[in-house]
């Protein structure tokens, strides 16, 4: 049994690895292999916002894992997805992996990661390079991972924006986005400028199949996190306010690929319209009970991003809500 502390609705608690320093793994994930919870993400820099490469957002590190047998003690594994030289031609820093996914190939016997590509200086824009899927790959959870790919799904065009992996249970993978479709940030968006797309994956989950959908009812949402439970598929997203917190949705379905609908927002209680001070990362299985781990973001120093993680509870027709509580047990 683990307690993981969420803290107040408006603290940041940290969680220190077992050399005392903070566990800095922005927008990952955590994936159960090798009888451990291995937790990576981005390693962001100790310091604010700031434009054109200069603030905390951005990492001049790469990808980094940590691992766990009881979800409460963190051992630093190291960088498992390094950005390149200074004068690297694709991977030079600063730069984003934003939001890296790592799934499992059973046939391949590799672990396959996925994350929307930021280019350096490592800010949001309309550049090649800065808004793409970078695929990389590696034999072992924890290894350092090779870059396969780096490209814009589907047609070439569509700038990748927030995305994540999702494994059905017949092993076929999707890789779900926010493919951006206009030539500039329009603060008022046009129907399908930015709408969620589900692109189906290869055996190895290496590229895409050519198969993919537009998923209508999940347009001007981000943050994508999907999951199946009792046949059904769920996807937990938040909207379009960059760092600012926003209010979750979720869409339940009887396919990845079709046919979500709305189901409005699954929290419940204080701040459920800003997800509790959070946006949605991942949806993870611990022990057959699903939970939410979402990220506080925090502006005014990255280093100092927290992270919560909920329960998720369901009635008898599946309907979803999510309450927030400042600890949390959790069977290990
Ligand atoms: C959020 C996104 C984050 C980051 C941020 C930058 O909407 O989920 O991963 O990209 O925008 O503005």
């Amino acid at each position: 049994m683990a307690v993981f502390h969420n803290g107040t609705l408006n603290e940041f608690p940290l969680i220190y690895d077992t050399n005392g320093n903070v566990l800095n793994a922005s927008d990952g994930g955590i994936i159960c292999a090798d009888g451990c919870y291995h937790w990576y993400g981005l390693a962001l820099r100790p310091l604010p916002f700031g434009k054109n490469g200069s603030g905390g957002q951005v990492s001049d590190k790469g990808v980094v894992m940590y691992r766990s047998k009881d979800m409460s003690s963190w051992e630093y594994e190291g960088v498992i997805l390094p950005v390149g030289t200074s004068n690297d031609t694709y991977l030079k820093p600063p730069l984003r992996f934003e939001r890296p996914k790592i799934i499992y190939n059973r046939k391949s016997e590799r672990y396959v990661l996925w994350s929307h590509f930021v280019a350096c200086p490592g800010d949001h824009g309309f550049t090649d390079g800065s808004a793409e899927a970078l695929v990389a790959s590696c034999e072992s959870v924890n290894g350092e991972y090779r870059v396969e790919k780096i490209f814009r799904p589907i047609d070439r065009s569509g700038y990748v924006r927030d995305c994540s992996l999702f494994v059905d249970d017949d092993q076929s993978a999707y890789f779900i986005y926010d493919r951006h479709m206009s030539e500039a940030f329009n603060p008022v968006l046009k129907p399908f400028e930015r709408c969620l797309h589900a692109v189906k994956l290869t055996d190895d989950y290496i590229d895409e199949t050519g198969e993919w959908a537009r998923l209508d009812d999940c347009d001007g949402r981000e943050a994508p996190c999907m999951f199946k439970r009792n046949g059904m598929y769920y996807l937990i997203t938040s909207g379009l306010t960059g760092w600012q917190y926003n209010e979750a949705v979720y869409y339940m379905s009887t396919s990845p690929d079709k046919g979500w609908t709305s189901m409005g927002n699954p929290c419940t209680g204080e701040m459920k319209e800003t997800t509790f001070n959070s946006q949605p990362t991942q949806v993870m299985d611990i022990k057959g009970r699903l939970y939410l781990l979402c990220e506080r973001h925090n502006i005014s120093n990255f280093l100092m991003c927290s992270h919560i993680l909920l329960p998720l509870e369901f009635d008898g027709n599946g309907r979803m809500t999510i309450k927030y509580s400042e600890n949390v047990n959790i069977e290990t």
